[in-house]
């Protein structure tokens, strides 16, 4: 199971204030609260954390067909930094998936997998051509072949990402 997650800076700078009263408390954990306060960057840790929630929503919501907006049921832990990249976990009740975030200075992009051996499985697709949907979940279709893969898609401001596994 795979779920994908982009973040635009630029576009969460002009439309998101994530300083603004309530928001830290309505999406964060009282621990993730503290990662972000305790940040030397706090901006790029409230989108780091956010992209991890929504990828790993999206995991979730493949395996459960639950859908909602439950961002403090999800909770980021487990960080590390490795070649550039930060890894974690995120918990939803007796779930965990893992989480690989890559951040540059225009985006911050999430993959999130329920077992760390899929991350070098991870396709990234050019294009929808074999994408399709059921209950509104991708699902990569290989040619002339009715086996299928989970998909996910993201897709802020200028940036998407298609993957599949
Ligand atoms: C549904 C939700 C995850 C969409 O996220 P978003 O950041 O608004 O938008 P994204 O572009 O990243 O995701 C939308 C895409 O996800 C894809 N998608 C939907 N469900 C998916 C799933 N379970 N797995 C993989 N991909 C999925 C869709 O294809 C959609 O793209 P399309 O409409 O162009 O085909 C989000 O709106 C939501 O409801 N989140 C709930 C979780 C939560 O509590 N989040 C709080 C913030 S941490």
């Amino acid at each position: 199971m795979i779920g994908n997650d982009i973040v635009d800076l630029a576009l969460t700078r002009k439309e998101s204030n994530w300083k603004r009263k309530g928001f830290l408390n309505k999406i964060f954990t009282k621990k993730e609260q503290m990662l972000i306060l305790n940040s030397g960057n706090p901006e790029i840790m409230v989108w780091n954390l956010w992209s991890r929630k929504e990828a790993a929503y999206k995991i979730y919501n493949r395996q459960t067909l639950i859908r909602g907006y439950f961002p403090l049921q999800l909770e980021c832990f487990n960080f590390e930094n490795s070649n550039g990249l930060s890894f974690g976990k995120v918990q939803i009740e007796d779930k965990v998936y893992y989480t690989k975030t890559e951040i540059s200075s225009q985006y911050i992009y999430t993959i999130a997998v329920d077992n760390s051996k899929y991350f070098d499985k991870i396709k990234t697709l050019e294009n929808r051509k074999n994408i399709k949907k059921i209950n509104g979940i991708p699902s990569y279709i290989e040619k002339d072949s009715l086996y299928t893969e989970p998909a996910s898609i993201s897709h802020h401001g200028i940036f998407e990402r298609i993957i599949s596994i």
